[in-house]
């Protein structure tokens, strides 16, 4: 069962909402629920988080508090419509702008730092797969955690891959695939990124 204490949100009342929230691993605690995860696996997520919060219709000043009420660890940003959690499985730094339409995979945590900016359509990806037999070459599932440092710019349509931590100060170019860890304050570009210029530590 998930550790709640660790989240935001707190109390016995809580309780169904957090249900309904994590309807896949908690509902089948509850009497009533566990037909209801069944029927719906993941419908807190998809309906609640990605569907009524991520709205254009919802008031965007109220969403990093909406996200960090429904358990996501959420400072003081501005998130744009559109943009998709797969759980609260995530830390978003106070002053960190996040674009239409990024992917946050959390099969492991993605941790986001203080004032940075993710373009456009960036996704990130905590989950893979061994590869398996030729009649499933995706086979047993993996994952691993994502760090983005403070101060970090992400490029558009970029995609940032399990186990890699961005350190503080780092631009990624548009269209660039992670595949490794970036060193601080560098520019990062192609597929799979490299580091392609080097950035002031103080500026
Ligand atoms: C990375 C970026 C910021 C340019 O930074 P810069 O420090 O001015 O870098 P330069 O233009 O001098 O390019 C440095 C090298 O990286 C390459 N490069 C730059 N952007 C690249 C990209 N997106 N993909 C691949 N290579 C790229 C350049 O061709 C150059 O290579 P070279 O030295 O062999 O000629 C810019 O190209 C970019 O990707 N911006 C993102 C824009 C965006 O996504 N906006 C969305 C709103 S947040």
């Amino acid at each position: 069962m998930p550790d709640y204490k660790n989240g935001f949100v707190r109390g016995r009342g809580a309780q169904f909402v957090l249900a309904f929230r994590d309807s896949n691993d908690l509902a089948p605690n509850i009497v009533g629920m566990g037909t209801f995860a069944k029927l719906w696996p993941g419908l807190g997520r998809d309906l609640i988080l990605n569907t009524v919060i991520a709205s254009s219709a919802f008031p965007r000043p109220l969403r990093w508090g909406a996200l960090r009420a429904y358990g996501l660890k959420v400072e003081k940003s501005r998130i744009s419509p559109g943009v998709w959690f797969g759980s609260h499985r995530v830390t978003i730094g106070a002053g960190t702008f996040i674009n239409y339409g990024c992917m946050f995979n959390t099969s492991a945590p993605v941790t986001i730092g203080r004032n940075c900016d993710i373009g456009m359509r960036v996704t990130f990806v905590t989950s893979s797969h061994r590869i398996g037999s030729r009649e499933r070459r995706a086979g047993a599932a993996t994952s691993a955690p994502i760090t983005v440092g403070d101060g970090v710019w992400i490029g558009a349509a970029a995609v940032v891959l399990p186990g890699v931590t961005i350190g503080e100060g780092v631009i990624v170019a548009a269209g660039a695939v992670v595949t490794s860890d970036c060193a601080p304050n560098g520019v990062y570009a192609g597929v799979p990124a490299r580091r392609v210029k080097e950035l002031h530590a103080v500026l």
